[in-house]
């Protein structure tokens, strides 16, 4: 038997109706917000991702789907399935001149994600992510909308439980002051590092921050090397934006807490960056991650353009859901003449209610048994209602049954 691949889940049944109503929930705050729905390609080329997500980071060192392509146009392509979609929805913003239209410019997305990563509980190798990116505004309003909508997102699904925490990375100015004291401090450790961490500490010591080695971890512990990463490095400007947001927060009543080792796994943050976590997700705790990259989209190649956004783990949402109990179709016709139950079905269908009827001709009472189990109304054809132009319609919740003169009767009655 082939079987889905490790890290990969269908998705059907009973779930569908709590992936559908986590989609509609999204749907209305994001675009009750102003933002618009934005489908990138599921794959890109390979560089986007090594430009965007940058080198330094597990996602393009170790968990990239990545293979050439080329046979048909004859010319050798590399491409990625996308790991993340702020790259993708950059690359797009750029490509069609998005940032034309006066800012902000701001999308939100639902889709599938790719990383090889080793699976466990609430770690896929293909999850799907929601998200949204703001575009075009640097001042800590940006900031605020997209924590905002985040919590705002989360409490309309009924989680509201969370806890939201929050960094400041600087700009590249106090980032680079900040790089150079933890490259200095961890000098006399580098041997001790793990082997990632050697790189990182060449290509982005900051990344070494959330290492998860356990050796590492030990020695960030370290007094001497704690107080040199908890030190202040942020430039007076910096400070302001941070010190605006939480006012804003706090002004909301948005719990947070400031987490100094909040570092992100992706090269392109500067400034705010956020996390929202749960207790109950155990070791994979985090339903969303974000920040702001105001460095990415020139970057890649377009004008300088400060942006914000952030992702949230729709696996994971579904774990702490209460879950949604599938609706029941409207009706479902029982009859011996398929051929008034198919026509039946359709005019119901035309007149925009659910309906199923019977495929396989089976006997009266079985059409009923599966009726009783799927529908809210089960509409009887015999004889006697095909002959005398009538339906019985049979409540299945309360088995009452009533005479319906025609179908004008029917569409009204079931309004009622
Ligand atoms: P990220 O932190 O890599 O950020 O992912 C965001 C969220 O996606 C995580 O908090 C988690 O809920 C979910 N997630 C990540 N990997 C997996 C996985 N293997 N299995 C299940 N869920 C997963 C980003 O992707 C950034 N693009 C977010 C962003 C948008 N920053 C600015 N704009």
């Amino acid at each position: 038997m082939i079987k889905a691949q490790r890290g990969t889940k269908d998705i059907f049944g009973d779930e569908i109706a709590t992936w559908h109503w986590i989609f509609e929930n999204a749907k209305n705050i994001f675009q009750n917000a102003g933002f618009n729905e934005i489908k990138t390609p599921i794959f890109e080329a390979t560089e986007l991702f090594n430009r965007g997500v940058g080198d330094s980071t597990d996602i393009v060192n170790k968990e990239m789907y990545t293979f050439s392509v080329g046979g048909v146009e004859k010319k050798e392509t590399s491409i990625t399935l996308r790991p993340e979609n702020t790259a993708g929805v950059v690359r797009s913003f750029i490509e069609h001149n998005l940032n034309r239209q006066s800012p902000p410019q701001k999308f939100w997305y639902f889709g599938p994600m790719f990383r090889y990563e080793r699976p466990q509980a609430g770690r896929q190798r293909q999850f799907h992510q929601v998200g949204i990116e703001l575009f075009g505004i640097k001042e800590p309003t940006a900031d605020v909308e997209v924590i905002m909508l985040a919590t705002d997102f989360l409490n309309s699904i009924g989680l509201n439980n969370l806890t939201v925490e929050l960094n400041t990375l600087g700009c590249s100015k106090c980032k680079d002051g900040y790089r150079k004291s933890i490259k200095n401090i961890l000098a006399p450790y580098l041997n001790e590092l793990c082997n990632d961490c050697k790189i990182r500490y060449e290509k982005n010591p900051l990344r070494i921050l959330d290492c998860k080695n356990e050796n590492c971890q030990k020695i960030l512990e370290k007094d001497e090397i704690k107080e040199i990463i908890l030190k202040d490095y942020i430039c007076d400007e910096c400070k302001e934006h941070f010190s605006e947001l939480k006012n804003y927060l706090d002004e909301l009543n948005i719990r947070y807490s400031v987490n100094k080792m909040l570092v992100r796994g992706l090269d392109y943050y500067n400034r705010t960056v956020f996390e929202i976590k749960s207790e109950a997700l155990g070791s994979q705790s985090a339903v969303c991650g974000g920040g702001r990259y105001d460095g990415l989209v020139e970057m890649l190649g377009g004008t300088s353009t400060p942006a914000i956004g952030f992702a949230m783990g729709v696996e994971r949402l579904y774990n702490l859901v209460n879950k949604i109990t599938p609706q029941k179709t409207d009706f479902f016709v029982v009859s011996n003449n398929t051929k008034e139950a198919i026509k039946l079905s359709q005019k119901l269908r035309q007149n925009n209610k659910s309906v199923e009827f019977d495929l396989q001709k089976r006997k009266f009472t079985k059409q009923l048994e599966k009726a009783a189990k799927t529908a809210k109304y089960a509409i009887i054809l015999g004889d006697d209602e095909i002959k005398q132009n009538f339906y019985s319609l049979k409540n299945l919740a309360s088995g009452e049954q009533t005479t319906i003169k025609n179908f004008e009767e029917l569409i009204n009655y079931y309004a009622k």
